[in-house]
């Protein structure tokens, strides 16, 4: 077995305009890894996500999937090559159906010859197999991020990036879509990047935590240890 990180942020930097948003930030992801990516609001968790993604533009650094350089590739490149992202809020296009959506999702499959099918997906998500044919403006909240994740598993990811799936769902729920993630990390040996604020519950469902702070890396750990680590909680957790 190989120890090389699957996804490999190398000295990320990046900015809006003047302003330095992510600075100098490294992590590395291990092949069926399931990691937190934490901070306060504002700490630059979304642009992190957007520059992984091909959205951003790095002004330094490396993004690396097995070894291979993304960091310059636009985003519909991105996914093809294994980085799959559901945006905050999840990105449905609620004047579609369920299956429209989901089948939008497969025009960034790379590999003919081994395709997920739509078939799969929806195995993956019983309460959309009966609202298939249904607008996704009908679908609660957690359907609604049921239905994020399965359109971003029909591009079959190597990396499912998330950006903040529990916002504005209710504790139950925001439990459900983190054992799913588990489930599928578990079943399908897919590797998992959950950005979240929710940095109990994410920690609760998580390997391994990296804590953003106004653009860097402030600490990064075991989620268990993190979750025990007192001085982390009050100075970047809030909990
Ligand atoms: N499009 C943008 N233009 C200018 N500044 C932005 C933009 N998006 C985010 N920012 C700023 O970048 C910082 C990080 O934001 P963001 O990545 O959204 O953080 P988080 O997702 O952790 O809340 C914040 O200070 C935010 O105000
Ligand atoms: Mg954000």
């Amino acid at each position: 077995m190989s120890t090389e990180p699957l996804l490999s942020v190398q000295g990320l930097t990046a900015h809006y305009g003047p302003v330095r948003v992510l600075d100098d930030v490294s992590l590395d992801v291990p092949d069926r890894g399931l990691c937190a990516v934490l901070g306060a609001n504002g700490a630059g968790k979304t642009t992190l996500l957007r520059t992984l993604t091909g959205l951003h533009r790095a002004t330094s650094g490396r993004v690396l999937l097995e070894g291979e350089d993304l960091t310059r590739l636009p985003a519909e490149k991105v996914i093809t090559r294994g980085l799959a992202h559901v945006p905050e809020g999840g990105g449905v296009i609620v004047e579609l159906t369920v299956e429209e959506n989901l089948r939008l999702g497969g025009l960034w499959r790379s590999d003919r010859r081994d395709r997920t099918t739509f078939d799969e997906v929806m195995d993956l998500f019983p309460p959309l197999v009966e609202r298939r044919t249904k607008s996704a403006s009908t679908l609660s909240g957690g359907e609604r991020q049921m239905l994020a994740i399965g359109r971003a598993l029909m591009a079959r990811p190597k990396v499912l990036l998330l950006d903040e799936p529990s916002l504005g769902l209710a504790p139950l729920i925001t439990k459900q879509i983190f054992t799913l993630l588990r489930d599928l990390r578990d079943h399908t040996g897919l590797t998992v990047v959950l950005v979240e604020q929710n940095a109990a519950g994410a920690l609760s469902v998580t390997d391994h935590g990296f804590v953003l702070n106004q653009g860097r890396v402030a600490t990064e750990g075991p989620s268990e240890g993190l979750l025990a680590d007192d001085r982390t909680r009050h100075a970047y957790l809030g909990f």
